[in-house]
C-alpha cells in the first residue's frame, strides 16, 4: 500500500526489515544497544559484527527510549541504521506515547542531516516491548505525515511489517490518513 504526501510517500509491506534495499534501516533497539531478539536479532545477524563494534565505540552509555543513533549497515543492502530506543509499555501512563512519536521523529531527522531519501521502519515497541498495534500504528503513522508535510525534500518512508495482524493494522490507519 502507498500514499502520496505532497512529494513524499509513505508505503507499507510485509516482510524482514533487514532484507530491505533502501537509504536507511531503523532497528528496534534497547537502551543499552546490546542487541536482542525480533528486528534488533535480524538486523544485527544480516549486519554482522562490525556495527555492534561500532555502537559499542560511539555510544558508550547507550540510548535513552525516545531517542536513536546512527551507525554504518555493515553488510546490510542499506547506507545506514538508525538505532530507536522506543518505550516499554507499562499501561498507558509513562510518557508511552509521546517516546514512541520521539524516537520516529529523530529517525526521520537523522534520515534529513544523512541526505537519505528512503527510510524503512518496523512497528517499533510492539513486540517484545509490548506496546499495543492499533496505538502505535496511530502515532507512528501520524508522526511521519506530520513530519513529511512540514519539510520539502522528497522522502520514501515504508514500514515493513512482519505479521498480517500489524500490516492490517497499519493499514487501516494510513487508509484513514487519506482523506485527512
Ligand atoms: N522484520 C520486521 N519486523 C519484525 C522482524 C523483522 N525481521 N522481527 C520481528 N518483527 C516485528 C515484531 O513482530 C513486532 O511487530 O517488529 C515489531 C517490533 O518487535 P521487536 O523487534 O520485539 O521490538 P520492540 O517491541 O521495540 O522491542 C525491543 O526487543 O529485540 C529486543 O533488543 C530489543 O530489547 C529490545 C526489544
Amino acid at each position: 500500500m502507498k500514499v502520496q504526501f505532497d512529494s513524499s510517500r509513505v508505503e507499507l509491506v510485509q516482510g524482514d526489515i533487514s532484507l530491505q534495499v533502501i537509504d536507511a534501516i531503523v532497528n528496534a533497539a534497547n537502551p543499552q544497544l546490546a542487541g536482542g531478539g525480533g528486528v534488533d536479532g535480524a538486523i544485527h545477524r544480516g549486519a554482522g559484527p562490525s556495527v555492534m563494534e561500532e555502537t559499542r565505540a560511539r555510544y558508550p552509555l547507550g540510548c535513552p527510549p525516545g531517542d536513536a543513533v546512527v551507525s554504518g549497515a555493515g553488510m546490510l543492502p542499506a547506507k545506514y541504521l538508525f538505532h530507536a530506543v522506543g518505550p516499554v509499555w507499562r499501561g498507558g501512563q509513562q510518557r508511552e506515547t509521546e517516546l514512541l512519536r520521539s524516537c520516529i521523529r529523530r529517525c526521520l531527522e537523522l534520515a534529513l542531516k544523512h541526505n537519505c531519501t528512503g527510510i524503512a521502519f518496523p512497528a517499533i515497541s510492539t513486540g517484545a516491548y509490548r506496546f499495543p498495534v492499533d496505538l502505535a500504528a496511530e502515532n507512528s503513522i501520524d508522526e511521519v505525515v506530520l513530519f513529511l508535510r512540514g519539510q520539502s525534500s522528497p522522502m520514501l518512508v515504508r514500514f515493513v511489517l512482519f505479521d498480517a495482524g500489524t500490516y492490517g493494522a497499519f493499514a487501516r490507519v494510513l487508509e484513514s490518513f487519506v482523506d485527512r
